[in-house]
């Protein structure tokens, strides 16, 4: 169903999760073309490093499940990345599609007018939080000024250190769900926003994000039924498979 704005999130606060994994192949150029065509202005995305250096957009530490390849981000250069078929695994009608760098991502959002929440995966090949960190900020600075960009992480280390090389961008940790002392972790990174999972979320915690200014997003809900509640209490917005659900 869908749910008219009084009760739903403003539309610049449906992000688009992996772009619009429900109805393309996700983290793929085409899956963000969906998402804008749904009518989002965000889209979430997920980054993780080659062999050689570079940063990929892809879920997984492997590129088994989401292409025609086999084999470990950290064993695979990202030519050789790029070789492989992103799309067919989804549906014949996406052969050709590739998982994308970040850098080529970045280009294709300006010229899409979309904006990202850039997550930052952390995965046992990643030597250098150094290395990860300056390679997220060289690829986003190359954005288009219609490019907005906010960073997400599971990791309360890469959050501090990309909030070191930009102290500028809103900064979102990741939980399932929050822990205990949720408002001193956000404020050793600092942050002021929270991801968490739809079914974690309660009208009493968001009664208290909302008055220490905390934002609260959801994920990953593709049903706006399960969230009608919890708008009128703080909720800022929603980490979607499927934007036009919430879009209309
Ligand atoms: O950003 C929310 C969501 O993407 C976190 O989980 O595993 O889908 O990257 P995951
Ligand atoms: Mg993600």
């Amino acid at each position: 169903m869908t749910v008219q704005s009084s009760i739903g999130p403003a539309r610049h606060e449906v992000q688009a999760h992996r772009g619009a994994s429900a109805i393309a192949p996700e983290n793929t150029i085409a899956a963000f073309r969906a998402a804008a065509e749904a009518g989002a202005k965000w889209v979430e995305l997920d980054v993780a490093l080659s062999a050689d250096g570079t940063l990929v957009v892809i879920h997984d530490d492997s590129v088994d499940r989401t292409s025609s390849g086999t084999g470990s981000l950290g064993d695979l250069t990202a030519a050789q990345i790029s070789g492989f078929d992103g799309g067919a695994w989804f549906d014949a009608r996406f052969t050709g599609e590739r998982i994308p760098t970040l850098a080529e991502t970045i280009a294709a959002l300006g010229e899409l007018g979309l904006s990202a929440n850039v997550e930052i995966k952390q995965h046992k090949h990643h030597k250098s939080l150094d290395q990860l960190v300056h390679t997220v900020q060289a690829d986003i600075g190359r954005r288009s000024a219609k490019t907005d960009i906010m960073i997400s992480s599971f990791d309360p280390e890469a959050l501090k250190a990309m909030h070191q090389l930009e102290p500028g961008l809103e900064m979102a940790m990741l939980w399932g769900r929050p822990p205990e002392d949720w408002a001193e972790q956000l404020a050793a990174i600092p942050a002021t926003t929270i991801h968490m999972h739809f079914k974690a979320l309660s009208i009493g915690m968001l009664e208290e994000t909302t008055r220490r200014g905390i934002k609260v997003r959801a994920w990953t809900c593709n049903d706006p039924v399960q969230l009608v509640s919890f708008w009128g209490a703080g909720l800022t917005g929603v980490i979607t498979d499927d934007p036009k659900v919430f879009l209309g």
